[in-house]
């Protein structure tokens, strides 16, 4: 519940709506107050003139009276009584007759000399309204003065105020209700990329080679970074556990290699004293496979010393091209059998670096070149400087591979190969790293690989 309260769904619609309602509200009360004042306006004038001629026919009536009995010479309760007799009949009759005009306007009459009460023609119990009420003076000489009024109901006028207003809730409600879905939409278009990019989170958690789909905008910008950020980290951690690895390799194979290493002197030593003394015998045969596996024996341990003990690099000045003619003769020797073309074209550069250890680096990647070639390929290499770096491109056409064997290849001992050890990537990882540099590698099975090594200049 609480995460519902805090989604961007329901903040964003919950101030949509308020600023739908709250405007609303607001234009409603401008547009009700401004139709209320000129309604008030109107009808105020219109009771004005119905007062007015109530008020001028009383006058005409008193003073057609007052002459034809000549007012000034009776005395007061004759002029009572002649009132009372003739003017009230005939003022009643047009009051009358005036508010049949008039059926929606309330109306009164007060005149001390005629009457003893308000004279109200429709609702006796109705009050006045102090908005709209015209009270009107009537003067006759010398009686007291009277009044005239006249009435608007209220309900009566504020209908038509009242029918916006219902008009306008029901607009108000209806537009609330369309903010919210256009905000429901929005937000779902919205949401939709971020829940995608929550449900990706989670399987990067499990799994460093997932990568977001990709989006457009602000988000697509932040799938990116993450799918960046996975990609460095998977990289940290598979070079943190290949140094791990080589570290304890290094400390493991220190203590076995000593303790091989002159046994197999002696066994090696004793096969060779044989070998001339079974020389034409039939037993003769049994020796070649014991030199010989001694020989494989001795090779790896050799790589294995070169691993554990990795010794000072010995850094001189000297020409890529050169180095290169060296190692290329060096490796053609494996490729006895094969037909490989060898193509090395490099810029004229001066390496310092330790030239032994980088012979043995570039010899076992061109190894595994001539041994990923079956029978026709080419292998290039490529020499240039590139900032603070020199960048050599080692590329060979043979049988490439996978993403997997890719994850693996820097590890000791992992191979594909009957006769490998391993031994030879790792080594060739732990040289560029042992000279401050760096190695990549693209392949794709079935055509090709290719190396890119950045030693510093
Ligand atoms: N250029 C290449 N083309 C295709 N696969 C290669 C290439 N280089 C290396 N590999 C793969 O990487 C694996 C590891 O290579 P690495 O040189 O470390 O060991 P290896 O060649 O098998 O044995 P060795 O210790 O004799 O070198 C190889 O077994 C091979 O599968
Ligand atoms: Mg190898």
């Amino acid at each position: 519940m609480k995460r519902f309260f805090q989604s961007i769904r329901f903040q964003l619609t919950t101030v949509l709506v308020l600023f739908v309602v709250l405007t609303m509200v607001f234009v409603t009360s401008v547009v009700i107050n401004s139709v209320r004042n000129e309604i008030f306006s109107v009808e105020t004038k219109r009771i004005e003139v119905v007062a007015d001629q109530l008020v001028d026919k009383y006058q005409k009536l008193y003073e057609g009276n007052a002459l034809q009995w000549d007012f000034g010479h009776l005395t007061l309760d004759k002029q009572k009584f002649y009132l009372q007799k003739f003017l009230k009949p005939a003022f009643d009759e047009y009051f009358k007759n005036l508010k049949k005009s008039f059926p929606e306007l309330e109306m009164g009459y007060y005149i001390p000399p005629i009457d003893n009460q308000v004279v109200y023609l429709s609702n006796p119990r109705y009050k006045l309204s102090k908005k709209l009420t015209i009270i009107k003076p009537i003067y006759t000489k010398k009686m007291q003065k009277g009044y005239v009024f006249v009435d608007e109901p209220y309900p009566i006028i504020m209908r038509p105020v009242n029918e916006i207003r219902e008009e306008s809730n029901r607009v108000t409600v209806y537009s609330a209700l369309l903010a919210a879905l256009f905000v429901l939409i929005v937000t779902s278009i919205f949401t939709f990329k971020i829940v995608k990019i929550k449900k990706g989170l989670k399987v990067l958690e499990k799994d460093l080679d997932y990568r977001l789909p990709r989006f457009s905008g602000e988000i697509g910008d932040i799938a990116i970074s993450i799918n960046a950020m996975a990609e460095s980290l998977k990289k940290n951690i598979e070079e943190s556990q290949r140094n791990e690895a080589l570290r304890t390799l290094g400390l493991f194979t220190a203590g076995v290699v000593h303790e091989v290493r002159n046994p197999l002197t002696s066994i090696k030593g004793f096969a060779q004293i044989l070998e001339k003394k079974l020389s034409g015998k039939p037993e003769e045969k049994y020796i070649k496979p014991i030199l010989r596996e001694t020989d494989r024996l001795s090779r790896i341990v050799k790589d294995l010393l070169n691993y554990g003990k990795p010794t000072p690099l010995n850094k001189t000045k000297f020409n890529i091209n050169k180095f290169f003619g060296i190692v290329v003769g060096l490796a053609k020797q494996f490729a006895t059998n094969k037909n490989i073309n060898f193509d090395v074209k490099c810029d004229d550069i001066e390496l310092y670096a330790d030239e032994k250890k980088c012979e043995e680096l570039f010899l076992n990647l061109l190894i595994n070149s001539i041994q990923a070639i079956e029978k026709d390929g080419d292998i290039k290499i490529r020499c240039k400087k590139e900032g603070e770096y020199t960048k050599i491109v080692l590329s060979d056409t043979g049988k490439g591979m996978s993403k997997n064997q890719l994850d693996h290849i820097f590890v000791p001992f992992y191979t594909t190969k009957a006769e490998g050890t391993g031994l030879g990537l790792a080594i060739v990882y732990r040289i560029v790293k042992e000279h401050g540099g760096r190695i990549d590698v693209q392949s794709k099975k079935g055509e090709g690989t290719t190396f890119e090594i950045y030693l510093p200049t």
